[in-house]
Formats: structure tokens, sequence, C-alpha cells
């Protein structure tokens, strides 16, 4: 034990102590300079130290930095609502803004019951998710996420009222099939979780359009997320999509949900929106949703202390003019292409299963036997022993491990959107070097 009085994230080894930011990289107290390959935890898209978006932040502290939500309206707040109207799917027009992407999934699922108790649809309580998602750690969030490492302490606690079904993960295919001869076996077991449980009883569905913390970064085929869709419409169950990681330009657009033609009935945002700099989430719904909440119960039965902040809605405001401004989605797109085309020769290496991804949001999964996609054992920490290798050569990456259940090891890329060709090849070269040196 340390002489910190903090209470640790990782308790397995002493961590460099970081002093500095700038662009896509970090200084420990030393002078070691590390590239971040994955934004922190996929969240820090603009780069570290922005002084436009510390200015922002500042200038709103000075002028106001607080009002409670439920005593003012606050143009700052309005502002950014406003911007992310234009730029959701349509018809998600309302933002009601939160602090982290856990605490806007639990708001989500809360206020989907509600749109069904104020449509006098009483017995709609259940939710559907999927095995292998990440949709947060509090313990709503975590009834929601699939991963079972993380579950699995918690479970009595968590809700049994949220369903799991299987994920779109070719790879590791729970029913054994191969796309596309499988018809999408994995999507319909939507729908034959609601016919199973009643359709009556089944309030929303919510997923990752791209599967993000926990599977590395799986992109599911194109019809995948159409046909869940689909399947939601037909049974009035509301379709949530959670574009936490996803979302704010880092798959190339400035949602997933582009890329696929979907329209959610409500979207979970974080991460990305506040860029790393404050604590920002939302969840983004439709006018009418409101409306028949409000008219039924007065509003939505919800509330937090730093709910509709001003200084992070500044935040918020700054990421957006920059991503405008700075041309990135464009950006992320080309360099998400090039990344691509350096990652993929890493299959040839005996221990890569895959490589997958879309824009500047990558994953390689790692196995044992890759003829049989066989996964280390657990007991091995190959993904925590390549992470430390990685930051010892200095680049950071995001850990994923249990892609196969309890077991599995990955890692996932995802670069802040203003990251250079040269820094790209370096990040790579490096990257290769050290899978090589480990295995
Ligand atoms: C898709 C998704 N949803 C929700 C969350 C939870 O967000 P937070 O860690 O801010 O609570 C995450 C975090 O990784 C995420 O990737």
């Amino acid at each position: 034990m340390t002489a910190s009085h903090v209470f640790l994230r990782r308790w397995d080894k002493t961590l460099p102590t970081a002093v500095r930011g700038s662009g896509i990289w970090l200084e420990d107290v030393d002078g070691k300079r590390y590239l971040d390959a994955c934004g922190g935890p996929i969240c820090v898209n603009l780069g570290h130290s922005r002084e436009e978006i510390a200015k922002a932040i500042s200038l709103q502290a000075a002028c106001l930095e607080y009002a409670h939500p439920t005593m003012f309206a606050v143009p700052v707040v309005e502002q950014l609502a406003e911007r992310l109207a234009m730029i959701t799917p349509p018809g998600i027009e309302r933002f009601y803004f939160l602090s982290s992407g856990s605490e806007a999934v639990e708001a989500a699922i809360k206020f989907a019951r509600q749109v069904h108790l104020a449509a006098g649809r009483k017995e709609r309580y259940r939710v559907i998710s999927r095995w292998q998602s990440y949709h947060g750690c509090t313990l709503g969030a975590l009834s929601a996420t699939g991963k079972s490492g993380m579950r699995k302490p918690f479970t009595p606690l968590l809700s049994p009222h949220i369903i799991h079904i299987p994920p779109p993960y070719c790879l590791r295919c729970h029913y054994k099939l191969t796309f596309p001869a499988c018809n999408l076996r994995c999507a319909y077991a939507l729908e034959d979780a609601i016919n199973l449980e009643g359709s009556e009883t089944i309030a929303a569905f919510i997923a990752e359009p791209v599967c993000g913390a926990t599977l590395a970064a799986v992109v599911p085929p194109k019809e995948y997320n159409q046909v869940v869709a689909d399947i939601c419409r037909r049974h009035g169950v509301l379709f949530i999509l959670d574009e936490v990681m996803t979302g704010m330009g880092r798959t190339g657009t400035w949602f997933a949900a582009e890329h696929f033609g979907l329209q959610p009935d409500i979207i979970v945002l974080g991460k990305g929106l506040g860029g790393g700099y404050l604590p920002l989430s939302a969840i983004g719904c439709r006018e009418e949703q409101v409306s028949s909440v409000v008219d039924t119960f007065g509003g939505f039965i919800h509330g937090h202390t730093f709910s509709h902040h001003p200084v992070t809605a500044a935040a918020g405001l700054a990421v957006m003019d920059i991503i405008e401004r700075e041309q990135l989605l464009p950006q992320v797109q080309r360099m998400g292409r090039l990344l691509g085309e350096l990652l993929v020769p890493l299959t040839d290496h005996p221990h890569v299963a895959d490589v997958r991804g879309i824009g500047l949001m990558w994953g390689i999964e790692f196995v044992a036997d890759q003829k049989t996609c066989t996964s280390f054992s657990r007991s091995e920490k190959v993904t925590e022993r390549l992470f430390d290798a990685l930051m010892k050569a200095g680049i950071l990456v995001y850990k994923c491990a249990g892609v196969a259940g309890n077991e599995g090891d990955a890692i996932m890329l995802g670069p802040p959107f203003i990251i250079t060709e040269d820094e790209l090849s370096l990040m790579v070269h490096t990257l290769r070097k050290v899978v090589e040196d480990f295995f």
C-alpha cells in the first residue's frame, strides 16, 4: 500500500504520475511521453489540453458556474441542446444532460418506462439488452451490461427484469453459424425473447450500434441494426441506442446511427460529448414522448445535482465547434481507413484472431490458437500484460479482456481525431513490434 490517500483503481503496480497533456501525447513526471492511442477510455476525442475548450470552460465558470435546473433555464445549456438537435438522428429533439454514460443509460431506461406508463402500458417494464455489451457500471446500467466478470459479484443486486440475448459477434457466433447463411439468427433472437417473455411486458431494447468496450469494436453485419430496429417497431418496444462510445464523431459520422440508417426512440450520449474535459452525458428523445410524460406526470421523475450543468455544457459546445470548424468527421473517415489498412497485416500474426473496426474505433483480438480461435486462459492475463508492455513502449491502449465471455483477450485503439498519418504509423509500428516481442 502506498502513502497515497486516493482509493486507487489499480493496486497491482505503482502508476506513473501524469503531469501534462498535449495533442495525442501525455507526459509523466519523469518526462516520459505516451502516445494516447485510446484517448483514455475512448473519450478524449479532440486531443489533450486544448486551450479553446479550457477557455470556454473558464469563461462559463467565471460568468455562471451553476443554476439549479429546476429553478432556471441557462443559455449555454439551451444552445447545446439546440445544436445537438441539428445533428442527432431525425426525431430526436429534446436533451436531458447528465454527467456519466452510466447515469445516462439509467435515465434512458427510466424514461422509457415513464413513456409507457404515460401511454397506459403499465405492464411494459422489462428491458432487453445483449450479452457482452457495455452500458456502464452503476447497478441499473450494470444490469443492462452483458460483461459477465463485472456482473458476477453484484448479480444478486442486479435487476432480474433485464433479459440478455446473444451479441452480433460472428467470430464467436453463439449459434455456431456463419454470416450470411445464418440469416441474422442473433438479430431474430430479439424477436424470440420478446415473444417468449410476452411483447406486452417489454419496455425497451438497449444496444450499442457498434459493440464497444466489451467486444472491442465489433461492427455487426450491415443489416443487423436495421433488423433489430424493425423488430422493436413491430412490437412497440422502444429502441434505446447507446452511442456513449460511438457518438460525437468516433465512427466518422456524428453518430453511428447514420451508417445503419437508424432512427432510435432514445439515444444515449457521453464520453466524447465533453471530449474528456468535463463529465458530460445526455439522453436525447422525441418531443411527443416528453409531452406525454409531462402531461401525465408533470415531468420526468428524475434528477441529479449536476444535471444540466452550465460549465459542462460550455465544454460540449466548444467540442462541437472544433469538430465542425476543423472538419474532423471527414478526417476520422480518412484516418480510420488508413488505420484499418495499417492494422490488417497484423492478422498474419499466429496469435491475432481478428482486426475489426470503423472510423477511429478499432479492436484487435488475441488467441492462443488462431485456427480454432481458442482463447488464452484468463489466468495468463494476456491483455493486461500486453497493455503493460505497450505502456512501457509509450503506447496507451484500451484493455478489452473477456471478449469471449469469461475468457478472451483484446485491445482497442481509439486515438483522438487529430492524429496525423505519421503518428498513426508510429503507433501501429510500435504496436506490431511489441506484439511480436510479447508472443
Ligand atoms: C457504450 C457505453 N455505454 C455506457 C458507458 C458508461 O459510461 P461511463 O463510464 O461514463 O459511466 C460506456 C463506457 O465505456 C460505454 O462504452
